[in-house]
């Protein structure tokens, strides 16, 4: 009997590859007390997750290869590529950790204003911790990921997470919170960033060193309003300590805001430790309208509508 003829491979099949897309976030209360003898300082802070995000691609390559990593995206050129980065660092650990080789090609795709207080670089660790986790089938039990997430950084576990949650110790240890409907928002970034750790440095100085100790109580009102799904209640409850401490290293932002105001947000302020401004909108419309102004007035360099609360690290189909 005549043998059945292979197909013929015109070209070589694509690497196994494994895509996780995880999202900025921006804080909706942002409390800051007196730095601690290591350096950090004790936060409570609520986080959400909006749907601006990082996809990282986690691919195959040959045994001993080792870590290599691409960036693309709006503002691809203003993030490393080399070990520093933080996708490259969730790589290694887990690998680490599982005590296997770190052998994996990442490409992360840039959807967050880099270094603008809005968690990307976070988001991209967050994603590539999920990503090598399926890719090199170490199956860590969701508590272990948020584990090795918060010693990547503060932000990384809230990415994992997503929605929104409550966050103490260094903004790590997290509570989801109760939320009804969908938040409109505005981001105005800037082309250059702001370095966190300058950020509460001048938090520092204008503190004295002293700022008063941090609760949970401070934020009733912002909850009420998330549970009750009330952007008015929301946006009047946005507070944020590391604002000031952003004005004084970007005086410009307060015409930001500024503007965000006079446009009719609901509320406005610097996102985290800045520069990003966020607003919040009534609508899409309304938050189209703020963006557009921001805009003509020049009081951003790049301006993205968006929503929240949105889901946490996640496969993409
Ligand atoms: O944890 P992560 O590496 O993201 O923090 C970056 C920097 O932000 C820290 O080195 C520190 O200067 C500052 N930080 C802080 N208190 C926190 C979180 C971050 O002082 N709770």
């Amino acid at each position: 009997r005549p043998r059945a003829t292979p197909p013929t491979r015109l070209t070589a099949a694509p690497p196994p590859t494994v895509r996780v897309r995880a999202p900025g976030k921006v804080n909706l209360s942002l409390r800051v007390g007196p730095v601690q003898d290591d350096g950090y300082h004790p936060l409570v802070s609520v986080f959400q997750a909006v749907a601006l995000f990082e996809e990282v691609a986690a691919s195959q390559v040959l045994p001993g290869a080792g870590v290599s990593l691409t960036v693309d995206g709006p503002q691809a050129q203003l993030v490393p590529t080399d070990s520093t980065n933080l996708a490259w660092r969730a790589a290694v650990l887990l690998a680490e950790h599982a005590g296997i080789a770190p052998d994996v090609a990442l490409r992360v795709r840039k959807g967050v204003p880099v270094a603008g207080g809005m968690a990307g670089g976070s988001a991209d660790a967050a994603a590539a911790l999920v990503a090598c986790d399926a890719l090199w089938e170490t199956g860590l039990p969701r508590t272990e990921l948020m584990e090795l997430a918060s010693r990547l950084g503060s932000d990384v576990p809230f990415c994992l997470l997503g929605h929104t949650a409550v966050g103490t110790g260094r903004g790590h240890l997290l509570t989801p919170a109760m939320t009804r409907g969908e938040f409109h928002w505005v981001f105005g970034a800037s082309e250059r960033g702001l370095s966190t750790p300058a950020v509460f440095a001048a938090f520092d100085d204008l503190t004295h060193g002293a700022a008063s100790p941090v609760g949970l109580a401070d934020d009733t009102a912002l909850m009420q309003a998330l549970r009750a799904g009330d952007p008015t209640a929301l946006g009047a409850a946005l507070h944020n300590d590391l604002q000031e401490a952003a004005l004084s290293l970007r005086p410009e932002l307060a015409r930001t805001l500024e503007i965000a105001h006079e446009t009719g947000a609901l509320g406005a302020i610097v996102s985290g430790s800045g520069p990003t401004v966020a607003a919040l909108a009534r609508s899409r419309q309304h938050a189209l309208a703020i963006a557009a102004t921001w805009t003509a007035e020049g009081a951003a360099d790049t301006v993205w509508t968006t929503t929240g609360p949105a889901h946490g690290a996640r496969h993409t189909t």
